[in-house]
């Protein structure tokens, strides 16, 4: 393990010199600055709840930080000390130089360009511990983080961003498709890529405020990319103590409605880890914005939703002096409509449908690979796969070390 471990490191820093994932050019061109600014803080502020103030004063430890262009918004936002570690010089050089840059460097208390599993913090504990992006680079994800979690602080958070294996699923058979036809020959697969995945580039361009070839190098010329689940970040979360706290995408269980006065259910505890397979199913398969969701697959809910507040209506305000039990009738006639009709079908649509669609789009797929042609996978159509997002290329999840 020890020597695939160093063999990867070095296969994967000499793309990363070559072409770095992280670099934006943030100090030179303010509407990027801003752009990244609100999109950082839409995530961290609302997404996954962790307000502002949590990091006033905080110390802050950055496994595989790259250019530093996140660890910059949490000094920013109020961060007193922030360590550093990257195996690439060359990022630890620039994100000191950022730091510099916007005169914040007074916050950055030391930058370690090495490799974090080489990195000895001693006893050392931190009230943040963020691994962003990075683990999924290495040969031992889980391990990466069973060393990076035993440097929590009691009461702090660690913000962990990976690219979760149901959701990452269909950039993992690109590039297995993208292997299969054209081995390691860097030139073929940059041209491969922009050939079969060219609508998935543009997007990814669009929305990550990276160039093409930072995508194109990151997702398919990276040697490595070892995607763990949810279920595996939780289960060393357990081991460490540490509580789940929030998620981006969310891992809330719909049907979960226990009392609050009942504990928090654990989804750390592996007898809840089944819970979220409806979540990993939706993240498999996304291609729809939010947006889309909601007023297209779930268009259904919008006409049975106002005889569901009609119905809640006729029940609301019950006062000491109030026996009109007629207002029972005028219920449920509102009720009959959601009785009748079968408001799961959205719901069935999204898994059962959708489903079956990926197990043809991956059927037709395989048999198409076993001919090894570039045209005629090029000319292959699907229902489902490849379209839109492509799944979720990156989720984040927060863990707080508590008491409780
Ligand atoms: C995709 S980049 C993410 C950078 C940054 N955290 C971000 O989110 O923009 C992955 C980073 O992890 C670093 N990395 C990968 N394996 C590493 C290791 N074993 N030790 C230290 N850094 C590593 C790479 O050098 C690279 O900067």
């Amino acid at each position: 393990m020890a020597k695939d471990l160093k063999k990867t490191e070095q296969k994967v820093l000499d793309v990363y010199t070559r072409v770095n994932p992280s670099e934006r050019p943030i100090e030179h061109d303010q509407e990027l600055f801003q752009d990244m600014r609100r999109m950082r803080e839409d995530l961290f502020f609302y997404k996954l709840h962790l307000p502002k103030k949590v990091f006033q004063d905080a110390t802050l430890v950055s496994f595989g930080c790259g250019t530093g262009e996140y660890e910059l918004f949490y000094a920013l936002w109020g961060c007193r000390e922030i360590t550093t570690i990257d195996m690439n010089p060359i990022s630890i050089k620039r994100l000191e130089g950022l730091f510099r840059n916007f005169e914040m460097d007074h916050a950055l208390k030391k930058t370690y360009a090495q490799s974090y599993f080489d990195v000895d913090l001693g006893e050392e504990k931190f009230d943040f511990v963020v691994a962003d992006g990075t683990v999924v680079h290495t040969e031992d994800p889980i391990g990466a983080l069973d060393k990076f979690l035993g440097h929590l602080e009691e009461d702090g958070f660690t913000v962990i961003s990976f690219a979760e294996l149901s959701g990452m699923l269909q950039r993992n058979i690109q590039r297995l498709i993208l292997y299969h036809l054209a081995g390691e020959n860097e030139e073929l697969l940059v041209d491969y890529s922009e050939q079969l995945f060219e609508e998935h580039i543009t997007r990814s361009v669009k929305f990550g405020k990276r160039t093409r070839a930072q995508i194109i190098y990151d997702t398919y010329i990276n040697p490595k990319i070892k995607t763990p689940t949810i279920q595996d970040v939780l289960g060393i979360f357990k081991k460490h103590s540490i509580s789940f706290y929030s998620s981006y995408p969310s891992i809330a269980v719909p049907f979960f409605t226990s009392s609050f006065r009942v504990e928090r259910s654990r989804l750390e505890d592996p007898s809840f880890h089944h819970m979220i397979l409806l979540n990993q199913l939706a993240w498999m398969m996304a291609a729809e914005e939010d947006i889309e969701v909601s007023q297209d697959i779930f268009s259904q809910w919008r006409i049975g939703f106002p005889h569901f507040s009609r119905f809640l209506g006729h029940l609301y305000d019950i006062s000491s002096n109030d026996d009109h039990i007629e207002r029972f009738e005028a219920a449920l006639v509102e009720l009959a409509y959601l009785a009748e009709e079968d408001m799961s079908l959205p719901v069935q649509f999204f898994v059962n449908t959708r489903c079956k669609e990926f197990y043809q789009d991956l059927e037709s797929l395989m048999t198409a690979l076993k001919n090894k042609d570039l045209a005629e996978l090029k000319k292959l159509t699907f229902h489902r796969l490849f379209k839109g997002t492509c799944g979720v290329g990156n989720m984040y999840i927060i863990g707080h070390k508590g008491q409780s």
